[in-house]
């Protein structure tokens, strides 16, 4: 695990972040939990205790990220890491036709695409400074679509930033890598859209039989923050039980 300076862990209130965080901490690494809503950000600050600062901000502004960046150089330890798992599907469409497809394709950039780029590059120098890891959360419907949308499209746009980043970092002694996993149903991502035979259907589909858990996902991108896998970067690796396979 990262040891000198905080990690940042976007999403951290529920899910996979949430899951990378509380790891983080129980490693006894400083995180700084970012998600939108305060409410789930504070539970988790309260579970996990004061090395958990948790700051409400929407890192696809300029303004949220900016809020980040300055909380972190405020609290002065430097910046070890950058977990980007915000993202998801935003419902809110109010147009038909293109205009709708345009509103579906805008929200989906805005949550997947900006809300990284925005933490990281906000983040960027501190980053750099401290030979910093940045992980992206993917999705594995970035290597085989997702059944229409253009959430796969989105998370794809991840995998050719991450090779740039990886480069940039290189030579400071930084890292880049994308994690693309496949179905986590114990997540905000899932709630309200799951029935329990879609949720056995979708298990089925794996090589192993069964769904993820966040604590697994959390567990590989751990690994990755931590000194055995300061070799490892530009790379896309995919936890998701062999429903893609080669990755
Ligand atoms: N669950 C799966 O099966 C699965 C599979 C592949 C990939 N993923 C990806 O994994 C990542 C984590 O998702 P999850 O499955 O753990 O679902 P989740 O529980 O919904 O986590 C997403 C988190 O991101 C936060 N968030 C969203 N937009 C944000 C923004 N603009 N600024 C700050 N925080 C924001 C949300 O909190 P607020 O609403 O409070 O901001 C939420 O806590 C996502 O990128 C998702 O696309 C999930």
């Amino acid at each position: 695990m990262a040891e000198h300076g905080t990690v940042v862990v976007s999403g951290a209130g529920t899910g996979i972040g949430r899951a990378v965080a509380g790891r983080l901490a129980a490693a006894g690494c400083h995180v700084t939990a970012v998600g939108r809503r305060p409410e789930p950000l504070n539970r988790l600050a309260g579970e996990l205790g004061p090395q958990v600062d948790p700051v409400a901000a929407d890192v696809a502004t300029e303004a949220g990220a900016e809020a980040v960046a300055a909380r972190v150089a405020a609290a002065g330890r430097g910046c070890a890491g950058v977990v980007a798992a915000a993202g998801g599907i935003p419902g809110g469409r109010t147009a038909g036709g293109l205009a709708g497809i345009r509103q579906d394709w805008q929200a989906l950039f805005e949550s997947n695409v900006l809300s990284a780029v925005l933490l990281v590059e906000a983040l960027r120098e501190a980053i750099g400074k401290a030979s910093g890891r940045v992980v992206l959360v993917s999705s594995v419907a970035a290597l085989r679509g997702s059944g229409g949308g253009g959430y796969g499209a989105m998370k794809a746009a991840l995998h050719a930033w991450a090779y740039d980043l990886a480069r940039e970092l290189g030579p400071q002694g930084g890292t880049a890598n994308v994690v693309a996993p496949g179905f986590v149903p114990d997540t905000g991502f899932w709630s309200g859209r799951l029935s329990a035979e879609s949720r056995q259907e979708r298990a089925a589909q794996t090589l192993v039989g069964r769904e993820g858990t966040p604590d697994e996902v959390a567990a590989l991108i751990g690994w990755l923050l931590g000194p055995d896998a300061g070799w490892m970067t530009g790379q896309v690796l995919s936890p998701n039980g062999g429903v893609v396979l080669g990755r």
